[in-house]
């Protein structure tokens, strides 16, 4: 201590411990001492603080960022415990660090400041997975697989129009992201409590020195406004739903043989020495419910909130930590995931057919004919029918056809043509309308996913 006689502003009670945030605040130890830094050197540039005095402020600063979050004296937040220590290192005139702003501009910075780092870290996860989901999909534009509405057999599709489809919304997903990052990067110091500041501030440099996009004009919202961490969290379910979708399908497929992921993604039974369970998709499909669970605390905490600052705000921010890490982490899983696993092209072929799934593409070869595709539609499902839901002879179809047209099934459509639809593969390949599975719609996609079949 330096001898200055200080009112101990964190006497506490028994509420003591309830009210500090210290410990959650070691997230925004370091956001602290950059504000700190920034509002410091603005002071002095403005000639609000002496420069001697901000030279003590800074090296202090430094002093206890060396130290470290655990060396902070006790305190209701982090905030506050390193105003007490840079006191403590420098004396009185440490207390002129915080002129010109309250802890309510300070924390709203802070928070800004943390989860800017956070939502890149979240969309650096997004974009890997969407590169892991591209690579795979590059090279699987041929294979052939079952695709289901409903959990049913549907029709044929192939692996890389399935990926893809992920991609697709993984994509908006970043752009998400993107968006709430943006918003994010705004800086609220200066606002102080929420009512301004007769000094002389220049917002605009703390703002620049922080790096941050501009800042948040009113200072009432600048203080208090946390729609932020709203989008920021929202965009983090969305994507974490996203996620939940693509690690249930894996889970499916790994269940059937469709897919073999890799033992690093797998886990065995302490028990049951047969089993290869895909654990991880299965811990990637529930970070959904932690993150809806993140966003549901959050706009729970913040509806109905008055202006300005008000300490509900305290609990509001972890739900936000808590949802960037679970989901980034489980972005990460899940690129990690589907890079390593194998898909098993026979087996996908020998079930794409699988339940008469190329009915759809016999009754639009009739359709092509000029049958009009609502009685097609009622000639398949008679042939369906007949072959109890597996694919039915060409001598069954024709029956039908005799049946529900009073004609032949070859006036209408060469025997070939209806052996081709019958074809998975064949059917995958007729489906060329933009943004189908036939292999040359699937290298638009790919290129749009900008990456190109080598
Ligand atoms: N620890 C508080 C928070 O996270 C920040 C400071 C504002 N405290 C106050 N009593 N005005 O929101």
């Amino acid at each position: 201590g330096s001898g200055v006689v200080r009112r101990d502003r964190f006497s506490g009670g028994p509420a003591r411990g309830f009210m500090s945030s210290l410990a959650a605040d070691e997230r925004i130890f370091a956001a602290d001492l950059a504000v700190d830094r920034a509002h410091v050197v603005m002071l002095a540039e403005q000639g609000i603080v002496a420069d001697d005095v901000a030279g003590e402020i800074l090296a202090a600063l430094d002093g206890i960022e060396s130290a470290g979050h655990s060396a902070l004296p006790d305190g209701e937040d982090v905030h506050e415990a390193i105003e007490t220590a840079v006191v403590d290192r420098i004396g009185s005139d440490g207390g002129k660090m915080h002129t010109a702003r309250s802890r309510n501009d300070e924390v709203a910075a802070c928070i800004r400041y943390r989860l800017r780092e956070d939502l890149l870290g979240a969309i650096e996860a997004t974009v890997a997975l969407r590169e892991a989901l591209s690579a795979v999909a590059a090279e699987h534009v041929d294979t052939v697989m079952p695709g289901y509405t409903h959990l049913q057999p549907a029709q044929p599709t192939t692996v890389a129009h399935f990926l893809l489809s992920y991609e697709s919304a993984a994509a908006r997903d970043t752009a998400r992201l993107l968006d709430a990052y943006d918003r994010t990067n705004r800086s609220p110091l200066g606002a102080a409590a929420f009512a301004g500041t007769p000094f002389d501030v220049d917002r605009h440099r703390t703002a620049e020195l922080l790096g941050f996009e501009g800042v948040i004009e009113n200072s009432m919202d600048a203080s208090a406004g946390r729609d932020f961490l709203a989008e920021s969290t929202a965009a983090l379910a969305i994507h974490a739903t996203t996620l939940s979708g693509l690690a249930e399908d894996l889970v499916l497929f790994a269940n059937k043989g469709y897919v073999d992921l890799a033992d690093a993604y797998s886990s065995t039974s302490s028990i049951m020495p047969q089993k290869v369970n895909p654990d991880t998709l299965e811990l990637v499909r529930a970070v959904a419910g932690d993150a809806v669970g993140g966003l549901t605390g959050l706009l729970t905490t913040l509806k109905g909130l008055p202006r300005a600052y008000n300490r509900d705000l305290q609990r509001a921010t972890p739900h936000a930590w808590e949802t960037v890490d679970a989901v980034s982490e489980a972005a990460a899983v899940a690129a990690g995931a589907v890079g390593s696993a194998e898909w098993p092209t026979e087996t996908l072929a020998e079930a794409a057919g699988a339940g008469f799934s190329t009915a759809t593409g016999v009754a639009d070869a009739l359709a092509m004919a000029g049958v009009p595709f609502r009685t097609a539609h009622e000639v398949l499902a008679e042939a369906a029918e007949r072959s109890e839901g597996e694919t039915p002879t060409v001598a069954t179809l024709d029956e039908v056809a005799a049946d529900v047209l009073g004609a032949s099934l070859f006036e209408y459509v060469r025997r070939e043509d209806v052996a081709a639809a019958l074809d998975p593969a064949e059917s995958v390949r007729s489906r060329d309308s933009p943004g189908g599975p036939a292999p040359e719609a699937v290298a638009s996609q790919l290129d749009a996913a900008d990456v190109g079949i080598d």
